[in-house]
């Protein structure tokens, strides 16, 4: 038997723990934080959830955390006294590792400890015990969950917890000339299926405006032919990369093969948009690879999902499928043309 926080977006929680429903048939919730943050418990042990979970990755379940130990929480300097305890009788765990340490909290929990103050006492236990304290590329993460009543903690790789950000909240900085807001969804995309869009040399953007996307992959190096019937934003228009067709992209026809990377953030539903990317597909060469947005439009997320997967399998490999921290209602999909 094992416990666990499982996180998804706001509102999305209920999808994630029915993937896992789907995956654990034994399962049973909580919930912690309404419509975002819940913890489960499995017949499992860790490293069995932990491999079923990598097989099988809920889209919707955006943070992963074990609960390897429970302390009730006092509200006084007993728990950082308790807490330092545990890291230190888990020494081989943090050992010779790059360790960062993340504090999430329900509100009201009596833990009264900020994450920087929690961050600076753990983080002298760990060097006290030869790991080094790192939020940068840590290879060990220490995640920390302060309930009503208990500090629930747990460790593991960042590709165990899915994600090395706390809760797999991704924040990136916005820059003063940012086009989009849009911009962080491919931004986020390319750290977490681990992409480097500097590798590609031809993107198609499909739904370019106002061009957050095409910006990103402008910045990357590439050749960028971005459709939409709306306006650009002006900053972009002279970059002599950009090839900008102000049109419906059911109106534009391209060459086999003109693209490496197709990218396709419309908005729109997802039936038309599984027909709009088919239809241009053959521009895309064998190996390319798409990434897209999925609207979630109504209240079967993940039929709607299941429906436009296996549209897409007729041309495509899905390589990952994921409710990214920033999609609103929408999820992203990795696909590889064969
Ligand atoms: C969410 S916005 C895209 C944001 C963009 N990715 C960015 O980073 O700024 C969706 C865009 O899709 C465009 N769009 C919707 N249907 C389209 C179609 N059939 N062909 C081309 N563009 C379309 C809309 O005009 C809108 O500008």
């Amino acid at each position: 038997m094992s416990r666990w926080i499982g996180t998804a977006n706001h509102g999305f929680a209920s999808y994630a723990m029915e993937e896992l429903r789907r995956l654990f048939t034994d399962i049973k919730f909580q919930q912690l934080s309404s419509g975002e943050v819940f913890s489960f418990e499995v017949p499992g042990d860790r490293e069995q959830v932990f491999t079923d979970i990598a097989r099988n990755e809920p889209i919707f379940l955006r943070h992963l955390q074990p609960v390897d130990r429970t302390m009730p929480i006092t509200g006084d300097t007993d728990d950082l006294q308790e807490l330092t305890d545990i890291v230190r009788h888990a020494r081989k765990v943090f050992e010779g590792k790059r360790t960062a340490v993340h504090l999430r909290r329900v509100e009201n929990s009596p833990f009264s400890y900020s994450a920087a103050d929690t961050k600076a006492i753990v983080d002298a236990v760990l060097t006290e015990i030869d790991s080094e304290s790192s939020l940068q590329q840590p290879e060990q993460i220490l995640s920390l969950y302060a309930s009503k009543d208990s500090l629930l903690i747990g460790w593991g790789t960042p590709r165990e917890l899915l994600s090395d950000w706390p809760g797999g909240a991704v924040r990136f900085q916005r820059e003063e000339s940012q086009v989009s807001r849009a911009k962080f969804k491919l931004l986020e995309a390319e750290r977490t299926f681990g992409l480097n869009l500097a590798h590609y040399s031809h993107a198609l953007d499909i739904g370019a405006a106002p061009g957050g996307w095409t910006s990103l992959l402008l910045e990357r190096g590439l050749q960028v032919t971005a459709i939409d019937p709306a306006e650009l934003h002006p900053s972009l228009i002279s970059n002599r990369r950009l090839t900008y067709l102000k049109k419906n992209a059911s109106e534009v026809k391209f060459s086999p093969d003109s693209f490496d990377l197709l990218v396709c953030d419309m908005s729109w539903s997802p039936m038309q948009m599984c027909k709009l990317v088919l239809d241009l597909s053959d521009a895309l060469a064998s190996g390319g690879y798409a990434i897209i947005t999925v609207k979630l439009m109504h209240r079967k997320p993940l039929q709607t999902i299941r429906d436009v997967m296996q549209k897409l399998q007729e041309v495509f490999e899905i390589r990952k499928a994921k409710q990214l921290f920033h999609n609103r209602d929408e999820i992203t999909l990795l696909l590889e043309k064969r």
